[in-house]
């Protein structure tokens, strides 16, 4: 396959946009990306020409429908290498994804128990995690992260006790960019009788993703930061853990057989999915998978590769400047602060001149914590993302710095 060309921004209608005298330079990816025409037009088809509700009606508006939804499911297997289309459950996104799977565990776990979570988990992968224990009486630990922003391998390690079953783990920070090495984590994990759930957020709109390579038992990631509509997301889970789960909400769908007495529930992956599903999410979803294919996840992630040294490069080079997160293998993510200017002012020094990053916490408190500090600058990468966004950065923070510090 080709090497990505900087004209891909042409599929993109909402890049083409102005702020003002700027021209939008959108470094706001991993709290979402922008839409690729394939993606708006298959949202717009559906409504136009399919819409119906699935897996309910013989009428043939509603078996489109359905044909639709269900190979957009097919799709999300064969983006992340899974073994079977029963093993994923659409949700409305990460979150749901790992509440789905902690709901469950809440009533799996005992007292004594222990769930590992990382010091740079976002709030998704820390909270539903408390409510499990909350509700089972297990016990949160927490593995520590290093200055340069790299899990504590040997803390790690001695965490894992047989009172550990559950791991939960991002497969990329989405403050530092550190690419955790999952495939590692788990056979460890494993070693110690742990089930792993990973938090892919930042990592599907990144790099490829193979939930058999990597050997985890959960993969949960969103839609909308790989190019896919708001309010729909994944969950795959390894088929012999879903069918132990206890289901997570209850309603149409999910049911074999209701009375008043007892209900038996659905075989998967429907029992795992109550009510309408996000329909035109899941086949917008589908079209974000054919973009990204169309294009190569590895020519992707070469193209970003190369944005992320430069990022460094270039960054590095600003008086004052410190980089939260120096992970060899580095993804999606790019944290700094200027010494002395808080990060919000930054952030909206820079918005004032057509550059869109997020600033602030990022949903991770307790990695804020950890570096003592009240947020960071955050540019986030996406594969429309050029040479010239760093550049116009790189001007921006120093004029923002300027302006700031004199
Ligand atoms: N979790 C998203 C972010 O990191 C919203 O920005």
């Amino acid at each position: 396959m080709e090497p990505i060309q900087d004209n891909i921004r042409e599929r993109f209608p909402l890049l083409a946009r102005t702020l003002g005298a700027y021209p939008l330079t959108y470094l706001d990816n991993g709290a979402t990306t922008q839409k690729p025409e394939e993606v708006i037009c298959a949202v717009e088809r559906y409504y136009r020409y399919q819409n119906a509700n699935v897996h309910r009606g013989v009428h043939t508006l509603s078996q489109q429908a359905t044909d639709a939804m269900e190979t957009a499911r097919e799709k999300v297997r064969g983006f992340l290498h899974a073994p079977s289309a029963r093993e994923i459950i659409f949700t409305r996104g990460t979150t749901e994804s790992i509440n789905l799977v902690a709901a469950g565990y809440g009533h799996l776990l005992q007292p004594g128990d222990e769930i590992l979570v990382s010091q740079m988990e976002h709030h998704s992968n820390i909270v539903p995690w408390q409510l499990a224990c909350a509700a089972s009486g297990a016990h949160l630990r927490v593995i520590p992260v290093t200055e340069q922003g790299l899990l504590d391998e040997t803390a790690y390690r001695s965490l894992l006790t047989p009172r550990t079953r559950i791991v939960a783990i991002a497969h990329v920070s989405n403050v530092l960019g550190t690419v955790n090495p999952i495939a590692e984590i788990t056979v460890l994990a494993h070693r110690a009788g742990a089930v792993v759930v990973v938090d892919g957020a930042q990592a599907v709109p990144h790099l490829p993703v193979d939930v058999q390579a990597l050997g985890c038992d959960f993969y949960a990631f969103s839609g909308h930061k790989m190019y896919a509509p708001t309010g729909i997301g994944a969950l795959w889970g390894r088929e012999s853990l879903l069918e132990k789960l206890p289901v997570y909400q209850g309603g149409g769908e999910m049911i074999g057989r209701v009375t008043f007495e007892k209900t038996t529930y659905a075989d998967l992956p429907f029992r795992f999915e109550a009510g309408t599903p996000n329909i035109e999410g899941a086949i917008g979803l589908g079209a974000a998978i054919d973009f990204m294919d169309s294009l190569g996840r590895e020519q992707i992630h070469q193209r970003e590769k190369q944005l992320m040294a430069y990022l460094h490069e270039k960054m590095s080079r600003i008086e004052g400047l410190t980089i939260y997160g120096n992970a060899p293998e580095k993804s999606g993510a790019f944290s700094f602060n200027l010494r002395g200017a808080h990060p919000s002012d930054v952030g909206t020094l820079l918005d004032s001149q057509g550059v869109a990053v997020r600033t602030g916490h990022h949903c991770a408190e307790p990695l804020m914590d950890r570096y003592g500090i009240p947020g960071t600058v955050r540019a986030s990468l996406a594969v429309y993302n050029t040479f010239q966004d760093i550049d116009r950065l790189f001007e921006a923070t120093q004029k923002a710095r300027e302006m700031l510090l004199g």
